[in-house]
This record gives C-alpha cells, structure tokens and sequence, in this order.
C-alpha cells in the first residue's frame, strides 16, 4: 500500500501539528510505503521569499526526521526536486473544469479573506492532485479542511480517464486524520502560527519553560476547587496516563492545587516527552549535508516509483518522445 503526503513549509511547527498530523504521519510509515514531501512548490502562492523558502523546507525536514520519519523506510524529499510533478499538473489541468476549481472552499475562504488570488492559488488543486496521482496512491493522509482537495483529486483523476479512455489513474482514498481535540495554544485558542500562541517542542528550555508558564488560565485562588475544562489541563493530558489524568481531576476537584505547579509539572512532561526528539534534532543540525542527502535520495526513489504513471499519462495523452 502507498501512503502518500504532502505538508507545507509554512512555519515552526508546533505541538498542534505534531498531535495532529505529523505524529499520525509517523505511524502509518509502518502500515506501508510512505511517501512524504516538502511541498515548496505549493508554499510559492503564501510565501515570496526565496530564501525563507529555503530555509522552511530544511527545518520542516528536521522536525519530520526528529519526529521519526525513518528515510531508511520511507520516501521524504522536496516537492521541486521531482519537477515532472509540475508537467504533470499541466496534463491534469487541461482536463480539470473550472465549476470545480471555483468550488474549492479553500480558494472561495482566501478570497473571502480580501487576498487577490492568482492562477497559482486558482490551481493549486490540480498540483495537488498531481501529487496524489503521481504514484497510484491508495491511501491519502490529511487534516479535514483538505478532503475537498482529496475529493477533487478523485474527479480530476476520472477526467483524465475518461477524456483518454485508458485507465492511467487509480483513485485514491482519503484517510482523513483522527481530529484528536484540537490542540489549544496558550492564548486558549486553537494552537496556530498565525495566533502566535504555538509552543513548540524544539524551543530552547527557556523560551519553551516562559511559554507554559504563560499559559492562560483563570483566576481561581489556589485554595478553591479548579475547573479541569480549560487549556491548561487540556494540554497537560496530551502528557499523562487516564490514571494520571484521573488523579489530577482529584486534586483539582479538592482544592489548594496552584496553576504554577502544573504548569510547572507540564513543563518537565514536555520536556521527557520529547527530549529524544530533541537530542535526535540537535544532532541532525549539525549535519546539514546529510539532510540535504536524505532529500535528494527521497527525490531518486520518488522519481522511480512515479516513473510508470509519467509514462502511461504522457503515452494517453500524445505528448512526449515515442516510448
Ligand atoms: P497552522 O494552523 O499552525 O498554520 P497548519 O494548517 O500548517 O497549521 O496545519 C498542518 C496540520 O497540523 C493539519 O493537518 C492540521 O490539522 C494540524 N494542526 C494544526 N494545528 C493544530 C491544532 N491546534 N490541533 C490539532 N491539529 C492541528
Ligand atoms: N495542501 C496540503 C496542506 O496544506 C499539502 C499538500 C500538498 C498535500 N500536496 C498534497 C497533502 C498531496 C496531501 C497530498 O496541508
């Protein structure tokens, strides 16, 4: 079975994403092929800066092979290493209708938002399908707000099919990833870059130990029973046990427990928890070659599994040298 995913270089990531996606995207590497990529490509309708870029998809890189994307089982690489995916975007494009690119609720949001779309944020579906499609993917990991773009995908790939009459395109499935309750940020929002609310779990101990103490919380005094339904005991429990978990209700249910001292106890849980994680991180920085050598080998192996569809799509639709 191939697994196949693709996340953006848009920022930090965050215990919001690990809990959400890239903790998700880890296990499955043992249900089958994992594919994954740096999707630089797509990040050029959000982000303008080239050497941000550049430097995103490296530290996205970092946290992924920190977290356990293991590159001796999996595919990682960097979207524009393997440019056919583009060319493959324009065979899939010429088939694409309009009506369904104008129904992307993403698209409709950003410009409801007040952003001037361009062809590029117009399109970014059909990219995106290209991606999915490229290997023959069954199965598709993803947060909810894509599955349109998985349902697009579907009807591309039928598109494609039916204008070239040839099967070139298997339809993939979407595994939509358990929405685990939301993380929340230390404002008590949902944890988000663009809140500027994100603990992550590779800050330095200061900066991360400032943030947890910064926790929003309520002001019950310490020796009044606390209510358990609020951000802090939301993300303490990411980190503890049910027994644990059912403890700490206990002492909150009886008064005299302080915030500070579970902030100060999340803290050390943050801490045990992803120190591996942190030390495999560190030790990968210092070796930026080496990452860049997983990238290019990921895009090598990559190439060669997308290698049959480039050829059956070219064939089916006239293009390209006589194979
Ligand atoms: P951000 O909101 O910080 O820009 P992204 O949109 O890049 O995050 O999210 C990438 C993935 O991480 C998505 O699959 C999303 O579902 C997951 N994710 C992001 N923030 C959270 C959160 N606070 N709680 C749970 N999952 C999250
Ligand atoms: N659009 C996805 C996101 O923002 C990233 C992505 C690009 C993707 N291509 C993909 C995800 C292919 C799954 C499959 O999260």
């Amino acid at each position: 079975m191939r697994i196949l995913s693709g996340i953006q270089p848009s920022g930090e990531s965050h215990m919001g994403n690990f809990f959400g996606a890239m903790r998700q995207h880890v296990e499955l590497q043992e249900r089958g092929q994992g594919i994954y990529f740096l999707a630089d490509y797509h990040s050029m309708t959000s982000v303008r800066d080239a050497e941000e870029r550049r430097h995103l998809v490296i530290e996205l890189a970092l946290d992924y092979l920190a977290c356990g994307l293991d590159p001796a089982r999996s595919v990682l690489y960097r979207q524009s290493d393997l440019p056919e995916t583009t060319e493959l975007a324009w065979l899939l494009t010429t088939v694409t209708p309009m009506g369904l690119l104008l129904r992307a609720h993403s698209y409709k949001d950003k410009v409801d938002q007040g952003i001037q779309p361009d062809h590029g944020l117009f399109a970014y579906p059909v990219l995106m399908a290209a991606d999915i499609l490229q290997y023959n993917s069954d199965l598709v990991p993803v947060g909810q707000d894509q599955k349109q773009h998985l349902e697009m995908t579907r009807d591309i790939a039928v598109k494609f099919n039916q204008a070239y009459e040839r099967e070139v395109f298997q339809l993939p499935e979407p595994h939509i990833l358990k929405a685990v309750a939301v993380v929340p940020g230390t404002d008590g929002r949902k944890m988000s870059k663009s809140y500027g609310n994100l603990l992550r779990m590779f800050w330095p101990e200061k900066k991360l130990r400032k943030a947890i103490m910064a926790i929003v919380t309520d002001s019950t005094p310490v020796e009044e029973p606390k209510d358990t339904d609020q951000t802090l005991f939301q993300l303490w429990s990411l980190f503890a046990d049910p027994d644990e978990q059912a403890e700490m209700s206990a002492r909150a249910a009886a008064g005299g427990l302080g915030y500070g001292d579970v902030k100060k106890d999340l803290y050390e849980r943050v801490l045990s928890y992803f120190g591996p994680y942190r030390e495999r991180r560190s030790e990968l920085a210092k070796r930026p070659d080496d990452v860049e050598d997983i990238l290019r080998a990921g895009a090598g192996r990559a190439r060669e599994l997308a290698m049959p569809v480039f050829e059956a799509a070219r064939s089916a639709a006239g293009v390209g040298p006589l194979g």
